[in-house]
């Protein structure tokens, strides 16, 4: 299996259409992403952002999913990672973990970030498992933070150091 991220370009959207339509994955999203219907203009605007690395998650060429850095921001030297492996067919295989390692070894090595964050909710036991073993640190708790499946969620805060990440 054959694993790269590539700079997401315009012949991506039908896919990346298809995986956004999708609210049971979406719903670990901030708004607008859980909250309103998939919008053409608004996605292509989102994934050409000057302050959004968006990369598509590419297995033997096939986009599976992508992996981004938002609020990309080189003058303080930080972003916020997402992920969504948009394939659910091909989901604990190793997938995410590969794709957001890869691109915070991009961020850190080639664009000269000093740090990243994230957060998850904290019932997604998935995506707490791929930030912890990349190496994130818990930053703190936003509590009752995140409105899923009727009932609300804290989000758990996570940040990793340049130093720390490039040393493991
Ligand atoms: C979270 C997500 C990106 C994970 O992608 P993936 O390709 O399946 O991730 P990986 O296979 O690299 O790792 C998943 C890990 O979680 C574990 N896992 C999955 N479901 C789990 C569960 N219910 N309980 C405990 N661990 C679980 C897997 O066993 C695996 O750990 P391991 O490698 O130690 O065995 C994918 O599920 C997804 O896109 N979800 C919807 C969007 C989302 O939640 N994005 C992240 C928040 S923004």
């Amino acid at each position: 299996m054959k694993l790269e991220i590539t700079p997401t370009t315009a012949g991506d959207y039908p896919d990346f259409e298809r995986w956004f339509r999708d609210k049971e994955s979406l719903k670990w999203f901030p708004a607008p992403f859980c909250s309103l219907e998939y919008n053409a203009a608004f996605h292509a605007y989102w994934i050409r952002r000057a302050d959004n690395l968006v990369r598509t998650i590419r297995v033997d060429s096939r986009p599976v999913g992508y992996v981004g850095a938002e609020w990309f921001d080189p003058f303080h030297k930080t972003a916020a990672i997402q992920l969504l492996v948009g394939d659910k067919k091909i989901r604990n295989s190793g997938v995410g973990f590969k794709a957001a390692s890869m691109l915070i070894d991009e961020l850190f090595r080639t664009h000269g970030l000093r740090m990243v964050y994230t957060w998850s909710v904290a019932c997604n036991a998935a995506s707490l498992r791929i930030i912890k073993k990349i190496g994130f640190k818990k930053a703190g708790v936003f509590r009752s933070a995140h409105l899923i499946d009727d009932r609300y969620e804290d989000r758990i805060l996570y940040d990793l150091l340049r130093e720390e990440f490039l040393k493991s």
